[in-house]
């Protein structure tokens, strides 16, 4: 009886202690607490300190169950059995389940009727747009414009959070120099400094500040680390990457959202230099913790503890559990190997209590941060009143406009007169809903989306006559299929082709060995230009293509990507002259598959290509340069660069150089630019890129504005990091471009003195 009463002082000193140390974080208003609540149930203890006292309440299974994450069916209800695994405390997250009813069914059982009420966490792939769905993040990082990617993200935050949800699997921050790794579609391209800018774009989209707000969902940054380069371009392979290339490449992306306060991080699936990510001690545990001092959680991968095994790091399921929760994997995602073998391996002293308090932890502190304690439900009105608003919708097609590229324009063939007497839209893709939404839509549905045939009669004027015809699916077809087309479009005025990719040709589990246009569509195409009449492509895909034979054939070509739900409505606007295209290539378009890997920030070898010179780096049978480099994109304006400066001419190391360039809209139509500065590190003790970015602006300018831009290149800029991981700005000459893509441009330098 006595240890009893000198507990319970303890406790009740330590509460008004802490109550008054954390006075300055408790909410403005709300009563207190009645006496008695403990302090893990008092949202006016700060979460560290909720947590804390949380985690000496719990089991051994209890906690294992925190740290499980299980899927429900696809289309949102949870499964029958994780109601009694939330009533008995072993369950932590789910992902897919969604909508108020099912929400709020688990989640009751978890709060109401589990031992210590410990809310859920509904996570869910909330990749570009919940229900409203935006263009896909290749085509967001397209429009080269963060801004409008954090409002982006914004808006299907809010979407999600109406639906229950509380965390998205997103923003997906792997660098993809690969165009046959299907996954290129959901990240920002191959370069590091626009990867980071929209990185924390999205980041800030999905939380805003403080992601426990109504409206706004925890983010996850994906996928840790090094996913993007799987070999041979083929889901799932392993990865080889230098020390400086995860430095200098793949880990920024990934820096910049956990600086931005990224709520959470997702082990990837691949083998990184011979050890799988998701047990990987060297990056989860050294460089995210370690280095970066990340505070917030990491989930696994779907299955990836588990697969852990097949990899061949894992001796079997125990191991595998003990190698990831080890290396610091806190929430396992749908294998269930910590929840059934956790236990025993930490009895048998394989997991320490204190590898397994620090995941709970983290876990916990992070549903305290969300709010969920305080609202674990959700309203089901929300649902009627917040997806697919008009201002939802309104941003969507804005966003579409924006990352809309056009790549060819000869002889300024677009804009087309909305008057023109008779269209013909050809080609599968101009009438698919499904297909305009691309991979990881959501909960969009197909039925919401307007189809580029209907963007275009929307847009013409009533007198025109459009015709449709398929000619081919994307795969497969029929030769009287094609002549249908052919003869549809030969008594047209302009032809318009949609060609391109379905939707489920990119995305997860949908790398290709080949880059062409699939099918029969180049063939259409072929025959459509014999028909003499003038043939505007436009592409839905979610990778960069092999265009070379297109190019060769059509005056004009439009990248639309995949544009989302009203996303068709912007590319017809911007086919007749409605709006005018701005976007630029956020990753380099090949050639050939030949020259896959190619990326714009190479080293310089020591035999530079030249056409005069056969020992110097080429091919024999194709040329070494991209059909379309990373940065470029036309509009229907002409801009130009003038006035390149940098001053002052030579800096100390840890100084900082201001830049100024001149750009002017040399044309009869307002337009953007997006304008973009490179430097080149001229030497070093380790070889630097021939170019890399470093700043970028989008303006908008009337016809005849000039604007003269400033940029500055500071530390953060101009040093990189060498072996050993140190970062250091290198004294040395640092060339300057400033450009209209990662080609050409203005030219000029300065110098980094010596210390
Ligand atoms: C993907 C992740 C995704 C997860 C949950 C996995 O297959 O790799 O990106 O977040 O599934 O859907």
């Amino acid at each position: 009886m006595k240890n009893i009463i000198i507990i319970l002082f303890c406790c009740s000193v330590f509460i008004v202690r802490g109550y008054a140390a954390d006075a300055r974080t408790a909410p403005k208003t709300g009563a207190a607490a009645p006496a008695g609540v403990p302090v893990y149930k008092n949202p006016r203890f700060s979460p560290e300190k909720r947590a804390q006292d949380l985690l000496a309440r719990m089991t051994v299974e209890e906690k294992f169950g925190q740290l499980q994450q299980l899927d429900g069916d696809w289309d949102g209800p949870y499964k029958k059995e994780d109601l009694e695994l939330a009533r008995k405390g072993q369950l932590g997250s789910t992902l897919n389940v969604r909508f108020a009813k099912n929400v709020n069914e688990l989640q009751k059982e978890a709060v109401e009727h589990s031992r210590l009420g410990i809310p859920l966490l509904f996570g869910f792939d909330v990749i570009h747009g919940f229900r409203t769905i935006f263009p896909i993040p290749l085509g967001e990082a397209a429009q080269w414009d963060p801004q409008l990617a954090e409002r982006s993200a914004a808006a299907a935050a809010s979407e999600a959070y109406a639906s229950g949800l509380k965390w998205t699997f997103a923003p997906m921050v792997d660098i993809a120099r690969d165009p046959r790794w299907g996954r290129i579609a959901e990240g920002s391209g191959e370069d590091p400094y626009l990867g980071s800018a929209l990185a924390v774009a999205r980041v800030r989209g999905f939380q805003g500040a403080d992601y426990g707000a109504p409206g706004k969902i925890m983010a996850c940054a994906k996928h840790w680390v090094g996913y993007g380069a799987a070999e041979a371009g083929r889901d799932y392979n392993e990865t080889n990457i230098s020390e400086n290339a995860l430095r200098n490449i793949y880990y920024p992306p990934f820096k910049a959202a956990a600086d931005a306060g990224a709520a959470t991080f997702m082990s990837a699936f691949n083998d990184l230099n011979g050890v799988p990510a998701s047990a990987n001690r060297v990056t989860l545990d050294g460089v995210l913790r370690g280095e970066w001092k990340f505070s917030g959680f990491v989930v696994s991968d779907y299955n990836s503890v588990k697969e852990l095994v097949s990899h061949g790091l894992a001796s079997d399921e125990e191991d595998a559990a003990v190698k990831a929760l080890s290396a610091g994997v806190d929430m396992e995602m749908v294998s269930t190997l910590y929840r059934d073998k956790g236990p025993a391996a930490l009895k048998a002293g394989k997991i320490s209590a204190a590898a397994l308090n620090a995941s709970v932890r983290r876990v916990l502190e992070a549903k305290f941060r969300a709010g969920i304690f305080e609202h674990p439900y959700i309203a089901p009105e929300l649902e009627t009143t917040s997806l697919r608003t008009l201002g939802t919708l309104a941003l969507a097609e804005h966003a579409a406009l924006e990352s809309l590229v056009l790549l060819k324009n000869a002889g300024g063939l677009l804009p087309l007169d909305p008057a023109t007497k008779r269209i013909a839209v050809i080609g599968a893709l101009a009438d698919s809903k499904l297909d305009m939404m691309g991979s990881w839509s959501g909960d969009g549905k197909a039925a919401d989306a307007v189809t580029l045939l209907e963007a275009i009669k929307e847009t013409v004027s009533p007198k025109t006559k459009v015709v449709y015809a398929a000619g081919c699916p994307v795969t497969g077809g029929t030769d009287e299929g094609m002549d249908a087309a052919v003869a549809a479009a030969s008594k047209a005025d302009v032809i318009i082709v949609a060609a391109g990719e379905t939707a489920d040709m990119s995305g997860e589990a949908a790398s290709r060995a080949f880059l062409s246009l699939p099918g029969r569509q180049q063939e259409l195409i072929d025959r459509l230009k014999k028909t003499g009449k003038p043939v505007v492509a436009v592409l839905f895909n979610g990778r960069p293509l092999e265009l070379g034979p297109l190019d060769a054939e059509v005056p004009a070509i439009m990248e639309a990507w995949y544009p989302g739900t009203v996303g068709a409505r912007a590319v017809a606007l911007a086919l007749f002259g409605g709006a005018n295209p701005g976007g630029k290539l956020p990753v380099t378009f090949p050639r050939s598959v030949g020259q896959v890997p190619i990326y714009y920030n190479h080293r310089s070898p020591g035999r530079p290509y030249s056409a005069a010179d056969k020992y110097t780096s080429k091919y024999l049978d194709s040329p070494v340069d991209p059909l379309y480099p990373f940065g470029y994109g036309l509009s229907y304006s002409s801009f130009t660069l003038s006035g390149l400066s940098v001053s002052p001419a030579s800096i100390e190391p840890d100084g900082s150089v201001k830049v100024q360039v001149t750009v002017e809209n040399i044309s009869t139509k307002a337009g953007d630019e997006v304008v973009q500065l490179y430097i080149r590190d001229a030497a070093g003790s380790e070889t630097r890129p021939v170019r890399e970015l470093k700043g970028f602006k989008r303006v908008t300018l009337a016809p005849g504005e000039k604007r003269t831009l400033e940029f500055e290149l500071g530390p953060e800029e101009l040093g990189y990091y060498y072996a050993g991981g140190f970062f250091e700005v290198e004294p040395g000459i640092f060339k300057v471009y400033a450009a209209a893509s990662s080609v050409g441009g203005l030219e000029t330098s300065f110098e980094v003195n010596a210390k």
